[in-house]
C-alpha cells in the first residue's frame, strides 16, 4: 500500500525529474549564447520612461520600494510571459494586481517585447545593497540541496548554480531580498500560479523563505 506521502513524494520527484533535461539544455544553452552576447544599447523606450521608470527606476534597479523587482538584466523571455501575465490577469497575487495589471492592459505586445528588451540589456545588473540579511548560510545549503526531509528539491536544479536562471525561468541572483519572500508566499499560498513553484514551495516555511532570500540576495 502506498501512503499518501509516498505518492506525493513521487510526484514531486518525478515531477523535478521530468523537468531536468529540459532546464539543462535551456541553461546551457543560455551559457554559450552569453559568451557571445554583445550589449546593445538603444534608445529608452517612452514607456519606460514615462511609466516603468517611476517604480522601477530607468534601469530597472530602483531601490525605493522593497516589493518592486529588479528588472536589469533579467532574461527577456521571462519579463515577456510575466508581462503578459499581469495584462491577461494569470499573475494576480495582491501587489502584481495593485500595482502592474493596469500597467499591462495598457500594453501592447509589441511595447512588451520592446520594454522587456530593453530591461533585459541593461548593464550594470541589479547591484546588491549590501545589506545583509541573517540566514544566508543556511539559505545556501537549501538552494544547493534543498531539503530533502521536507520534499523541497534543490533551486539549482531549475534556477541554475549561481541562480542566473535561462529563458523563462528567472534570474534570482540579486533579486531584492523582501520581494523574494514575497513571492515565496504567494506561490505557497497559491496567490501567484505556477504549476512548479506552487509545488515546490508548498511546505517551505517561512524561516526557509527568509533563510533562502537572504542568500540570493547577497548574490
Ligand atoms: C506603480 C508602480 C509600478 C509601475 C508603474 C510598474 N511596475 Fe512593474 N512591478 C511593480 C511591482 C510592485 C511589482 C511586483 C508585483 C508582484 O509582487 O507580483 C512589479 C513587477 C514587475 C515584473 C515582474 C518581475 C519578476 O521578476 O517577476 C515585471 C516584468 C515588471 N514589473 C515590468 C514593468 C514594466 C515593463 C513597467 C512599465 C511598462 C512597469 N513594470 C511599471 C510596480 C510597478
Ligand atoms: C522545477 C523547477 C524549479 C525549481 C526546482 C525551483 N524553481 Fe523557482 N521558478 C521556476 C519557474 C519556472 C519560475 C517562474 C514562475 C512564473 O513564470 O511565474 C520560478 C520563479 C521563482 C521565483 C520568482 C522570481 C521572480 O522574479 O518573481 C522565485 C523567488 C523562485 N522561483 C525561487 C525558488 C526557490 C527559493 C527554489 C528552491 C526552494 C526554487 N525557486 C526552485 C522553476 C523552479
Amino acid at each position: 500500500m502506498t501512503t499518501r506521502s509516498q505518492t506525493q513524494k513521487s510526484q514531486r520527484s518525478s515531477m523535478t525529474a521530468a523537468w531536468r533535461p529540459v532546464v539543462a539544455a535551456v541553461l546551457l544553452a543560455a551559457a554559450g549564447a552569453a559568451g557571445a552576447a554583445k550589449v546593445v544599447s538603444g534608445p529608452t523606450p517612452y514607456r519606460v520612461s514615462d511609466n516603468c521608470a517611476i517604480c522601477h527606476g530607468m534601469h530597472g534597479a530602483s531601490t525605493d520600494y522593497n516589493v518592486i523587482p529588479r528588472l536589469a538584466g533579467q532574461h527577456k523571455a521571462y519579463l515577456v510571459m510575466q508581462l503578459k501575465q499581469f495584462r491577461d490577469g494569470h499573475r494576480a497575487d495582491q501587489n502584481g494586481n495593485i500595482y502592474m495589471a493596469p500597467v499591462a492592459q495598457g500594453l501592447t505586445n509589441g511595447e512588451i517585447d520592446q520594454v522587456a528588451s530593453y530591461f533585459a540589456k541593461q548593464r550594470p545588473r541589479f547591484q546588491a545593497s549590501g545589506v545583509h540579511h541573517a540566514g544566508a548560510k543556511a539559505g545556501k545549503a537549501i538552494f544547493m540541496n534543498g531539503v530533502t526531509s521536507e520534499q523541497i528539491p534543490a533551486c539549482m536544479e531549475c534556477h541554475g548554480a549561481n541562480a542566473q536562471g535561462a529563458s523563462t525561468f528567472p534570474d534570482i541572483a540579486g533579486q531584492r531580498y523582501r520581494y523574494i519572500v514575497q513571492q515565496l508566499k504567494y506561490f505557497h499560498n497559491g496567490a501567484r500560479k505556477n504549476v512548479l513553484m506552487n509545488q515546490i514551495a508548498k511546505s517551505i516555511t517561512v524561516p526557509q523563505m527568509k533563510e533562502v532570500a537572504a542568500y540570493l540576495s547577497s548574490l
